[in-house]
């Protein structure tokens, strides 16, 4: 995949105009990854509908086809994948680019410490930033052996074993992708593969795997969190996957209409896997009306539709326990508590530094680059908002991080001298059709 590096600024307006309108976003990107990743490891076809067809996904999808699987796109969100079967992945003929995703670069390290051959894996500026020794420290110990950049950084060699010891592991940080990487290496090693995480992080893993039909053992701790075991080696069959709206997309719009008077918003079909919803859940307790209907299950997963207007919100307190449910909601979630009336305080925020960019120190230069005081006590962001009178006039750096460039166009909407962007370009990685969808709901965004 050629990827053009030219940035694109972008000059956002305040905008005088309700937002309006019925949406779907775009399919769940963490969902959306591991379908092509598991298909890939399954015997047999898979059938994969919504598929997000962001970048960082299309890295995935390119990484699987590197490894000997068949991922083929039908249609616009529709993927045929021939799986090669556990332990059936061959050696790629080239360095394995992930470009700016965290999600393949860690989960592809767990499938790949459990298959004997050499892997070379690199990726994009923000990501070889990024901390990898956070899975390869315990996928050592299956036998496979990593050779990192100093601190555990990208470029790094994988040498895989196709004899992995299974490992038992407790998170030190609440971390979904660390937790699917050993679970991954454990499909294609003999015996039990376990890991404990004091926070229950996402667990569309352990919910896709069970899906593929391998059985997985989700236990309480008594000290709180999950032990989540399974027994390798493992047969995942091909299965047909339907992926919903990606709930995380979602919060853009939806922090969007609640700040600008005399919006409506309808999202429909978006993911509300409880581990994935804690922002839904801030939203309210600011006072925001905001509507969960028609709620079902679709391919394991809770959907519904999301309905929103606006209205006045309200300084917000929100403890460290919620943000594993929340993790990657922060960045726009800071633009509504700038908004608001009151103090808000968002506590424990230390993973924040080891995203697409160490998104804590972005969110504080991006508000007080734009008139919002901000204060900082150990791991906590403590936001002063501006009962709807955020002044503006500032450049947000984006960082290469999607996110905050998402996030920063939504402060131009609703800042009064409006903002400049550095770059918008890093959006295509996870919500393609970004500025279309705004656009169709009434955002007059000038791309
Ligand atoms: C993800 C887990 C989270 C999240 C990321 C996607 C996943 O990362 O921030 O966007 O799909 O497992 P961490 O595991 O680093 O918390």
């Amino acid at each position: 995949m050629t990827i053009s590096s030219a940035t694109k600024p972008l000059t956002v307006s305040f905008l005088q105009t309700p937002l309006k309108g019925k949406i779907n976003v775009p399919g769940d990107k963490s969902i959306s990854h591991r379908a092509l990743m598991f298909a890939a490891l399954a015997t047999g076809e898979s059938h994969i509908t919504g598929l997000l067809e962001g970048e960082d996904v299309m890295q995935t999808a390119a990484a699987m086809q590197a490894l000997g699987a068949k991922p083929t796109r039908i249609a616009e969100g529709e993927w045929h994948v021939v799986g090669k079967g556990i332990g059936q992945l061959t050696e790629p003929d080239d360095v394995l680019n992930m470009g700016n995703s965290g999600t393949s670069a860690r989960l592809l390290s767990g499938i790949l410490a459990s298959h004997g051959f050499l892997s070379i894996m690199t990726g994009d500026g923000s990501l070889r930033k990024r901390p990898m020794n956070r899975v390869t420290i315990p996928l050592s110990e299956t036998g496979a052996c990593f050779a990192t950049r100093h601190a555990g950084k990208l470029p790094m060699a994988i040498m895989g074993t196709s004899k992995a010891t299974p490992i038992g592991y407790r998170l030190p940080v609440a971390s979904a992708q660390v937790k699917s990487a050993i679970l991954l290496a454990g499909l294609n090693a003999h015996g039990i593969t376990w890991v404990e995480e004091p926070v229950a992080t996402r667990d569309h893993t352990e919910n896709m795997l069970r899906h593929f039909g391998v059985k997985v053992l989700v236990e309480d701790l008594p000290e709180g969190g999950k032990k989540i075991s399974l027994k390798g080696p493992v047969t995942l069959q091909g299965k047909d996957i339907k992926v919903p709206g990606d709930p995380s997309s979602a919060t853009f719009m939806l922090v969007a209409a609640s700040m600008i008077q005399g919006s409506e918003v309808c999202i429909e079909n978006v993911g509300l896997n409880p581990l994935r919803t804690g922002a839904f859940e801030v939203l309210k307790w600011m006072g925001i009306d905001l509507q969960i209907l028609n709620e079902r299950v679709e391919g394991g997963e809770p959907v519904g539709d999301l309905m929103i207007k606006a209205g006045a919100l309200k300084a917000v307190d929100v403890p460290a326990s919620h943000a594993p449910s929340m993790i990657d909601e922060y960045p726009i979630l800071s633009i509504a508590a700038a908004y608001a009336e009151g103090i808000t305080r968002f506590r424990g925020l230390e993973e924040l530094r080891v995203k697409e960019s160490d998104r804590f120190t972005s969110i504080v230069e991006m508000l007080r680059g734009n008139g919002v005081q901000v204060d900082i006590e150990g791991d906590d962001l403590i936001i002063h908002g501006t009962a709807g009178n955020i002044p503006g006039g500032g450049v947000v750096s984006t960082h290469m991080d999607h996110r905050l460039a998402m996030s920063a166009s939504i402060l131009g909407l609703v800042a009064q001298k409006g903002i400049k962007v550095d770059d918008v370009t890093f959006i295509r990685t996870s919500f393609p059709n970004y500025f279309p969808l705004m656009n169709a709901l009434g955002a007059k965004f000038d791309v």
